[in-house]
């Protein structure tokens, strides 16, 4: 959901577009209907990763490796697990990636999220978390755990397809109880004592949480 569609479609005719191979893997993306960040969120991953310069970034829910595309034009020396439970989408991730490149910075694994989190010892300065929404709430606590102090969090879709912002009566009890996990997971990230929790009205509704602590 865009909260701001024209305000939305002069930012992106004014913002600069890319490199083509990002424009060729956003319209293949769309025309298979694979899900992938909007434009706003992607310039907003390759700012945060050009101002921190992130030696070892995680995502969780790589996708066809969009995000990660982004992520690497705003840092282009970051080293990055991308983590998705769909191995035929990290397949598609690794071809868009050895053709722009990318794939020697890439670090693609297949596996569920909530595992790999979990099982992982590593420290990471940046954390994008894209994966499954209601998730969200359990994830944190491991995210928090695998951040460096100063690392970044950031989530996306935070307005769940904008259905958190609507009357809830009009959903479904199953949509219900997704929009209550992410409104869960806002309030956990905007009370966490050890974050910096920041939410911004992009694209599907971001958040930035700088760990402090
Ligand atoms: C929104 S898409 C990611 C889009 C990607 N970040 C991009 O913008 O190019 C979510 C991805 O997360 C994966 N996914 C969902 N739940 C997962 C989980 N629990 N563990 C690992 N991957 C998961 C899906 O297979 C899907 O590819």
């Amino acid at each position: 959901m865009t909260l701001h569609p024209q305000a939305t479609q002069y930012l992106n005719s004014v913002s600069t577009k890319g490199p083509e191979f990002l424009t060729n893997q956003k319209a293949e993306g769309q025309a298979d209907q694979v899900p992938i960040v909007s434009d706003e969120v992607g310039h907003m991953l390759q700012m945060l990763c050009s101002l921190t310069q992130p030696k070892r970034v995680l995502e969780l829910g790589s996708g066809i490796g969009y995000s990660t595309h982004w992520l690497l034009l705003g840092w282009p020396g970051a080293k990055i697990t991308s983590v998705d439970a769909n191995q035929q989408r990290l397949d598609a991730a690794a071809a868009y990636l050895a053709e722009s490149g990318g794939l020697d910075q890439v670090d693609l694994v297949c596996q569920w999220a909530e595992n790999y989190v979990e099982q992982s010892s590593e420290s990471f300065d940046l954390i994008f978390l894209d994966s499954t929404k209601k998730d969200y709430p359990t994830l944190l606590k491991q995210c928090y755990r695998l951040l460096r102090t100063n690392g970044l969090l950031v989530a996306d879709n935070i307005f769940y397809q904008g259905k958190l912002l609507v009357n809830k009566d009009t959903l479904s009890p199953k949509e219900q109880n997704n929009i209550a996990l992410m409104d869960r997971f806002n309030k956990q990230a905007a009370d966490h004592p050890g974050l910096d929790s920041q939410f911004f009205a992009l694209g599907d509704g971001l958040l930035i949480a700088r760990k402090i602590t």
